[in-house]
């Protein structure tokens, strides 16, 4: 091993045991200021040793030690002489790994649970209260901690719900300490990464940049390189990084499908080439989407004709920059996980095909200076380079734009109908101040009609439907329990300020069963 430190500062290897658990660790280790990465529970001991971190946590997982197949650890793991905290599953392996017990047939402990500690010998749990709330989900719990350990503390359901061995520098617990319903949690994830492992918190915006910035040139050189600018986060991020690395070697090219929302190209074209600087090729490209899209009413085909029709005109526009090498990408750490990266225990596929994305045979190189962080990491980043709040806490945005929240043929007629009715909604969510609790809230236009009367006369008009969902990450989500009279008020503006609107819906399903989109 050698000595040269890790360009990120310390790393807490986060070990992956299925389910979502080990990115919420990451995420907190990560809030310590130290940098945390997860690793699939079949890394072996040399693997681990190669990566030279600071500290290891064995995450949690869906899966009873006591079924066949359950993952488990190369045991050489333990010896290496590196601090390890297990969590839940993390902490029952090394109990049954290391010759403790863990209880088959419990009862089980889900949700608020009272820990009580009982040694105070305890290294983890030093300065806590002696009894406090956690938050627990398993279904075995470890009930003998392995020879060499001390038993710091236990519940009523579990005998062992946290135990060490400070020579070994290995802790465990039953509960989960990265969730906030465990109040302590932080502090407890404190005291093991920065007191018992001695990470130093270094990992901070102002270094992710300064070494994202310093890798970037290095890859470049002189070269030109090209980012596509949807107009979403990820990307005007990743532009504004890869340009505070290398200023005019960077053109972003921002293909306006005329499918974006009220005012957002403006914003775009204002953002990046007034307030930034960037050179930008802004392709006006909204009659020729219309012309495609004349007719088809079909989801999967309206999809696929944005989709190819964005590829050809990127293209087209790229395809002057001749001595260009590089492409910039916005992909993001959770789709590196997603695809593969970890090994795919929480593996999803991604099934939305961005139309922001990489046409197949293009032939230039990538540049992803996003890849190892999470959303909200990227949105710190967009405010620590300059970006406004409207860009850098714009709500997820599908690449085929109003497209696919318009059911049926998609026209300039329909499209501008939504786009008022839709700037209603999220601006009556802003003056609630909902924005950053809620996921997306957006207006959807159905392209039928029914009758209505406003005033002395018969309507015959389009209804709107307002879609507004809480989620973490778009894989599920609920209908957000938005107050009556703020559905009110959108209901009533979007009837008196929208012509050919005539009724207003509120959809309450969830997903599952539903999407978010409407298609
Ligand atoms: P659904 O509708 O499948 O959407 O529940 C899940 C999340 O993905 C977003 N979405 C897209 N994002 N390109 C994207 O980049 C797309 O084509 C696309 N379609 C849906 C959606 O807004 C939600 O956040």
């Amino acid at each position: 091993m050698s000595d040269t430190p890790n360009p990120v500062g310390d790393i807490v290897l986060v070990v992956d045991f299925g389910a979502q658990y080990a990115q919420l660790i990451a995420r907190r280790i990560r809030e310590l200021n130290v940098y945390s990465e997860i690793v699939p529970h079949r890394i072996t001991a040399a693997e681990i040793a190669e990566r030279r971190p600071a500290a290891i946590i064995l995450s949690g997982g869906p899966k009873s030690v006591h079924v066949e197949g359950a993952p488990t650890l190369d045991r050489a793991i333990y010896d290496l002489g590196i601090p390890i905290l297990g969590i839940c599953y993390g902490a029952q392996l090394i109990a049954q790994q290391l010759d403790g017990e863990v209880g088959r047939g419990m009862r089980g402990e889900y949700g608020r649970a009272r820990l009580r500690i009982t040694d105070p010998a305890t290294q983890l749990l030093a300065d806590l209260a002696i009894e406090q709330d956690v938050w627990m989900s398993h279904f075995d719990a470890v009930v003998r901690a392995p020879d060499g350990f001390i038993a710091t503390a236990s519940t009523p359901d579990a005998p062992v719900a946290a135990m060490e061995n400070a020579e070994r520098l290995i802790w465990g617990v039953q509960f989960h300490p990265e969730v906030v319903h465990t109040a302590s949690g932080m502090q407890i994830l404190r005291r093991f990464v920065n007191d018992l492992a001695g990470c130093r918190p270094t990992w901070t915006m102002a270094s992710i940049i300064d070494d994202q910035v310093e890798a970037v040139r290095t890859k470049v050189g002189a070269d030109r390189v090209i980012c596509g600018l949807s107009g979403g986060v990820d990307s005007a991020v990743a532009a504004a990084l890869v340009h505070r690395a290398i200023g005019p070697q960077l053109t972003c090219v921002y293909v306006d499908t005329g499918l974006m929302r009220k005012g957002e190209s403006d914003q775009v074209v204002e953002t990046f080439r007034r307030n930034m600087g960037i050179e930008l090729i802004h392709v006006d490209a909204g009659s020729r989407f219309f012309e495609r899209l004349e007719g088809i009413t079909d989801p999967e085909l309206k999809r696929k004709a944005i989709g190819e029709l964005f590829v050809r005109i990127f293209e087209e526009n790229t395809g002057g920059l001749t001595d260009a090498t590089f492409l910039v990408q916005g992909t993001l750490y959770p789709d590196v996980i997603e695809s593969g990266g970890s090994d795919g225990t929480a593996a999803v596929i991604k099934s939305h095909h961005n139309v922001g994305g990489l046409p197949d045979d293009m032939t230039l190189q990538l540049i992803e200076p996003l890849r190892s962080l999470f959303k909200d990491e990227v949105r710190k980043l967009g405010s620590e380079l300059g970006l406004p709040d409207e860009i850098v806490w714009r709500q997820p945005f599908p690449g085929p734009g109003l497209g696919v929240r318009i059911i049926g043929e998609v026209t300039p007629a329909n499209v501008a109908i939504l786009q008022e009715a839709d700037a209603i909604v999220r601006e009556e969510i802003g003056l609630a101040g909902l924005e950053r609790e809620i996921w997306q809230a957006f207006a959807v236009l159905a392209d039928i009609r029914s009758v209505g009367v406003m005033g002395d006369e018969r309507t015959y008009a389009h209804p709107i439907i307002i879609r507004a969902v809480t989620s973490d990450d778009a894989m599920t989500a609920d209908w957000a329990r938005l107050p009556y009279d703020l559905l009110e008020r959108m209901a009533s503006r979007i009837i008196n300020e929208v012509s050919g609107v005539n009724r207003v819906a509120y959809d309450i399903t969830s997903k599952p069963p539903g999407t978010i989109e409407w298609e």
